[in-house]
């Protein structure tokens, strides 16, 4: 097992020289002298805890500057520990340091024996929440999208046999289909699925990063490569070293960026922005797309060495209305899951919202199933989503199954509508027209939620 590694952020040359002695033989004792060295060194290294002096360069008499460190740290690293070393008399400084976020605290000069059972201890910690957080994502890993990728159709079951097959590999995948359509969540099925799952999954989004900026988002930069790096940062790409890189409308990477892109596919070392050292990264590539590349390749807006890497194996995700009961499958799971966060009464779906959505088109697919079942939860009285609710007309052409009695329900409501239309929106005279008593054409009415009023002509 390799030793942990710690960090000794001090000015002091000879008390890092001190402690390094003492604690060489158990940790990996690293070192800086400031702030900023303190922090490119946990972006590279990652310590599990780092040992800070307050009294840092340029204020070496006060805690300013070691604040500052403390805070940064904390935020951009929560699960390293920090501890602080302050004077001899500043017990004050030290409980200030705490209530900003550092784990533990000791005072100069330093005991190494106080030390080694600090460190002891806030390792342990490190191990503990270490633990806990991989057993969290092993959980939800095993219960994970696998749940929540619904869809009992042919093309669905097809797509998840494929996705299992898949994903045991490590060819680069690209996922295809319409906005909406699960192509995120078979990303993340992908990597679930994979021997890489306890790696990190990490997505970029190409369409949503100003091109200056997405060089350095996807290969990191050294400290000073450009104004405004002020430290070292990893890129995603390394950040996801060892699990999968989601590259998300890949259709919308600068020209510039892709050949970068196909140098690392091809070499499987990046460089980091201003760096000059070839970094190894093993990582699996995914990539999404709503638009046709091969018009992009057309257009001379992608390159088609880049796509043929890229491709080795290409998923589609059916658009929603190719998936024949999915969409009433997914809107009762929408439902449930629902009734179960916010308790209260059951909430049905009515028989006419159901068929509703069957015989929508569902444009935006699953999202904006999603987007309108949360509205209808919302407007709805609480007890029965309607196709109003929804915003759907509950009149969508064509019959979209062979159920009988839902093709029944369609004719029907058609010649009531024709009969109020004819007579003005006249209950009686429509009642008399089908043939059928007015009681019953007002329950007619109310089944169909039709409002006789709106066919009176204006
Ligand atoms: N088969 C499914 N079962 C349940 N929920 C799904 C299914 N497919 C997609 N969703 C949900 O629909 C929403 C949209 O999915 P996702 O973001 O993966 O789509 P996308 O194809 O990446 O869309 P875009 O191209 O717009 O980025 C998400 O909330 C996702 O959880
Ligand atoms: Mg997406």
């Amino acid at each position: 097992m390799s030793k942990p590694k710690i960090l000794i952020v001090d000015d002091e040359e000879s008390i890092r020289t001190q402690m390094r002695w003492a604690l060489n033989a158990d940790y990996d004792v690293l070192q800086a002298s400031n702030r900023a060295e303190a922090l490119s060194t946990m972006a590279l290294e990652e310590p599990a805890v780092v040992l800070l002096d307050l009294g840092l360069p340029p204020h070496t008499d006060s805690s300013v500057e070691g604040f500052a460190a403390l805070s940064e740290m904390r935020s951009r690293w929560p699960m390293t520990r920090v501890i602080v070393i302050t004077g001899n008399d500043e017990h004050d400084t030290a409980l200030d340091a705490v209530s900003r976020g550092a784990h533990d605290f000791f005072a100069k000069p330093v005991e190494i024996a106080d030390l080694e059972v600090i460190l002891r201890r806030n390792l342990q910690m490190v191990e503990l929440e270490r633990e806990n957080t991989r057993l969290r994502e092993e959980i939800e890993a095993r219960e994970g999208t696998a749940g929540r990728i619904l869809g009992t159709s042919r093309p669905m079951v097809e797509l998840m046999a494929m996705v299992d097959k898949v994903a045991q590999s490590n060819a680069p995948v690209l996922l295809t289909g319409e906005s909406g359509t699960g192509k995120e969540l078979i990303a993340r099925a992908l990597h679930e699925r994979s021997n890489r799952a306890r790696r990190p999954f990490v997505a970029i989004n190409c369409g949503a990063i100003p091109e200056n900026l997405l060089e350095s988002e996807l290969f990191g930069h050294e400290k000073g490569a450009f104004t405004g790096a002020h430290a070292l940062n990893k890129g995603k790409i390394e950040y996801a070293d060892g699990g999968t890189l989601l590259l998300d409308e890949i259709g919308e990477m600068p020209l510039q960026l892709q050949v970068k892109l196909l140098r690392f596919l091809q070499e499987r070392t990046i460089e980091r922005v201003g760096g000059h050292k070839p970094i190894e990264v093993d990582v699996r590539i995914v990539s999404a797309t709503n638009i046709d590349l091969q018009d992009a390749i057309t257009a001379k807006t992608f390159r088609e060495d880049l796509y043929f890497r890229l491709n080795t194996v290409q998923l589609h995700l059916p658009p929603l209305r190719d998936r024949g009961n999915d969409a009433a499958l997914i809107a009762k799971a929408i439902v449930a899951r629902h009734e179960e966060k916010h308790g209260g009464p059951r909430v049905n779906l009515t028989r006419e919202a159901l068929d509703a959505i069957s015989a929508y088109e569902w444009p935006g697919n699953v999202r904006e199933l999603e987007n309108r079942l949360h509205r209808a939860l919302i407007v709805s009285n609480g007890e029965r989503i309607t196709p109003a609710d929804l915003e759907l007309s509950g009149r969508e052409e064509g019959p979209t199954s062979l159920d009988l009695r839902a093709a029944r329900e369609r004719v029907e409501r058609e010649v009531i509508v024709k009969a109020l239309e004819k007579h003005n929106g006249n209950v009686s005279r429509a009642s008399i027209e089908l043939g059928t008593s007015r009681p019953t054409l007002h329950h007619l009415l109310n089944k169909y939620e039709i409002t006789a009023k709106e066919y009176a002509r204006r």
